[in-house]
């Protein structure tokens, strides 16, 4: 079977390190292994509309934002589809059919679903196509036959949807659809990056977030002002490692490269944290490091975007090009899907022989007096 990946994120702003560590550095590497048959990777217009459906400019703006982390990145259009979901009608079509296939009790159980509600005020009155995006999801990733998606851990909930409309469409249509896998960051680190003021999540609203478009000066600003141990007031106390934005950050960014480059009185990040633990290495020092690392990791990225920066016109090509690739898949797994729906009535030359043959034989019956055959239409 062939291996196939199908990712994408909301165009609501441009994208952080979380992003990065969570998901995209995952899919540049896949990209570049040369492991998968095909790469989707969709901007989610539709789906951020789903609660954005008053700010059509935001997210008409961040098209073109995303597109530009994505190429800047390492994405690379020669191996990777980059397309935009609204483009893509078919997605639409199949999750009306999908809609068939779920409970509204089962949304209300989604985790992911139902922080968000909580998170927007949805309680009391939530817009349908918010409630039903776990279904658009499933058939962004169907349409594709994608094998594996990969994704943050907040993400878990809408792939287990997905498997279990894929079981269910199979187990009634007959064996059509591909039940994906998830694959998640290789540590817990760049599973959930926090932001930098050491709450748990990166976000734009709590202005946490360092982006992969940021400048030097602002990444070193943004890193000398990190949350660490709040406790480690002097440089001789014992600090604490849990809980501590600098090294957690240090986990998910940092190798043994960059400490034989930048802090080689040190082996690796192991004897950093050792050191920390036992008192006598100030934050200012660590602070210092994890900069040389982010900005050694960022440099590249930012450089390449500022290329693709000076030609919009471009951007949107691949993404045109990217769109009319993804067309042509999901239209594929469309029409199996309406075969396997029996509602393929035009492309389905037995239809009418077979009920041509049907209807001149109740027409002879009735003549001779005959009661019409039982069974009736096939
Ligand atoms: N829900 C994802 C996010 O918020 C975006 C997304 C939409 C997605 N459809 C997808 C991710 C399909 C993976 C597969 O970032």
């Amino acid at each position: 079977m062939a291996k196939i990946i199908l990712t994408g994120d909301r165009p609501t702003g441009r994208l952080h390190i979380g992003h990065y560590v969570g998901s995209l550095r995952r899919r540049v590497q896949l990209q570049n292994t040369g492991d998968f048959d095909e790469i989707y990777i969709m901007i989610a217009d539709a789906q951020a509309l789903t609660d954005n459906m008053e700010n059509p400019g935001k997210v008409r703006d961040n098209i073109v934002e995303v597109a530009l982390d994505y190429l800047a990145a390492g994405l690379d259009p020669a191996r990777s589809s980059l397309f935009i979901q609204s483009q893509i009608p078919e997605l639409t079509e199949l999750s009306f059919y999908y809609m068939n296939l779920v409970t509204v009790a089962r949304l209300q159980r989604n985790p992911t679903v139902k922080s968000e509600i909580q998170m927007r005020n949805f309680e009391n009155s939530i817009p349908v196509g918010f409630f039903t995006y776990p279904i658009s999801q499933a058939a962004d990733i169907t349409a594709f036959k994608a094998t594996t998606v990969p994704v943050g851990e907040d993400q878990e909930p809408m792939i287990e949807q997905t498997r279990e409309i894929v079981r269910k469409f199979n187990f009634v249509y007959g064996d059509t659809l591909v039940e994906p896998e998830i694959l998640l960051p290789e540590n817990e680190a760049s599973m959930r990056l926090p932001g930098t003021d050491g709450q748990a999540k990166m976000s734009k609203s709590l202005g946490n977030c360092i982006y992969l478009s940021d400048d030097a000066a602002t990444v070193k600003k943004k890193v000398m002002s990190m949350f660490t141990d709040p406790g480690h007031l002097q440089i001789s106390d014992p600090g604490k490692i849990e809980g501590n934005t600098v090294f957690t950050y240090l986990d998910a960014f940092s190798n043994k490269g960059h400490f034989e480059e930048y802090l080689p009185e040190y082996q690796d990040l192991e004897e950093l944290k050792a050191h920390y633990r036992r008192g006598g290495l100030g934050d200012v020092k660590v602070k210092k490091f994890l900069n040389n690392v982010l900005q050694e990791t960022l440099e590249p990225i930012r450089k390449r975007r500022a290329e693709y920066e000076k030609d919009i016109a471009y951007v949107y090509e691949v993404l045109r090009k990217g769109s009319e690739t993804a067309e042509n898949k999901a239209a594929g797994t469309l029409s199996e899907v309406r075969h396997a729906m029996r509602i393929d009535y035009f492309d389905d030359e037995e239809l009418i022989r077979s009920q041509q043959a049907y209807f001149n034989d109740r027409a002879a019956r009735e003549q001779e007096g005959r009661r019409p055959r039982r069974g009736g239409k096939r």
